[in-house]
């Protein structure tokens, strides 16, 4: 038997991942530029087990169903097959944030997996060989295994696509970024199938991937010079960019709801009124504002009028995965 356990913390991108290469091997169109939070993670153990007689999945108490347990199975086989492993395993996971909700559980949950078999088969992986194996899971789940702003490097390859920390002298100590909960539901369509359908059939697609890599440099050249009005400028813009393109798919969707636009007005609006903050949203309608820490509790009262205390949430930058050694033992 062989056991393993690690925490990821959620990242959130202030330059998106939007569009696949390669399907199978999760490379992405475009390179994307994260940060790690402390709020949100997910604590995952993997057992492999010569008792057992297919894989189990077990999320939040709850065993998963056939689809959720073969996504599983799919990344156990990765590692499976380069150890020339046999053995069906446990995977018993708690997310300490929602699930699929555009929170980005799939980045927290995929790193921990990966992390949780790093340990489990003693792969001594090294952080970028970490990222590559996170990735196959869910790609934004490569940025996950480093603390802070993190840039995944598309690259063009199972071996060149991975996420580096970038250094950033602590700066990123100095940030937060308040979570709008206007609805924790499990969303309509997926991060996967949303950008999948895009790259597909969006017209407006080819515009993202022309401003992208410019609006990277930018963020990297905002985070050298801690220029957070800069920073806070390319993260709006690119977000919107993003969630622009969903529009023009076919069919067209979005992942927009009143409440998400009742959220950037009264950003807009804080603004106006000398508060520096910018929103970005993922793949649903919740919305992540980033702003200066020192700047954090003017923003929730700016809000406090229109959204409980409940729905805004409060998170720091985040450190990298932790992983946690079990046991080991011999094959029985
Ligand atoms: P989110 O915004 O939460 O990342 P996604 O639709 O991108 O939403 O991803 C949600 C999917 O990620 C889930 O349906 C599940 O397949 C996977 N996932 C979430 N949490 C975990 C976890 N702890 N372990 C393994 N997979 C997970
Ligand atoms: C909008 O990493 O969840 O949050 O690779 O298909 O698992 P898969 O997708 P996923 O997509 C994240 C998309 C995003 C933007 C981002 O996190 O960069």
């Amino acid at each position: 038997m062989y056991t393993g356990k690690a925490r990821a913390y959620t990242n959130i991108a202030l330059i998106k991942y939007w569009g696949k290469k390669d399907e199978h091997l999760i490379i992405p169109m475009n390179s994307s530029l994260s940060l790690t939070l402390d709020a949100f993670y997910t604590e995952t153990s993997v057992q492999f087990d010569e008792n057992l007689t297919e894989d189990l999945f077990v999320l939040d108490g709850q065993k998963q169903d056939t689809k959720q347990t073969t996504k599983i199975s799919k990344f156990l086989d990765l590692v499976r097959k380069e150890q020339n492993l046999a053995l069906f395993a446990k995977v018993d996971s708690q997310n300490y944030v929602p699930t699929a909700a555009g929170l980005a559980s799939s980045a927290s949950g995929l790193a921990a997996l990966a992390g949780a078999c790093n340990e489990a088969l003693d792969l001594q992986l090294t952080e970028i060989e970490l990222s590559r194996l996170a990735r196959r899971g869910s790609g934004s789940a490569c940025r996950s295994i480093f603390g802070g702003f993190a840039e995944w490097q598309k690259g063009d390859s199972d071996q060149t696509s991975f996420a580096q920390g970038i250094p950033s002298d602590h700066w990123e100590d100095e940030l937060a970024m308040l979570f709008v909960l206007v609805d924790d539901g499990v969303k309509d369509v997926s991060s996967r199938d949303g950008m999948k359908r895009t790259v597909e059939s969006s017209s407006f697609y080819s515009g993202w991937l022309e401003t992208v890599e410019a609006d990277l440099a930018t963020a990297k050249q905002a985070i050298a010079e801690k220029d957070f009005n800069k920073l806070g400028e390319v993260t709006e813009a690119n977000g919107l960019r993003m969630h622009g393109t969903t529009l023009a798919a076919v069919p067209p969707f979005t992942y927009w709801s009143p409440e998400s636009l009742k959220v950037m007005q009264l950003v807009r609006s804080a603004r106006q009124q000398g508060l520096p903050c910018y929103f970005t949203m993922d793949a649903g309608p919740n919305v992540k504002i980033l702003v200066e820490k020192k700047n954090l509790s003017t923003l929730k009262n700016h809000l406090a009028t229109h959204f409980s205390k409940k729905q805004l949430i409060e998170a720091y930058a985040g450190p990298k995965i932790a992983l946690i050694p079990l046991e080991r033992s011999e094959k029985l």
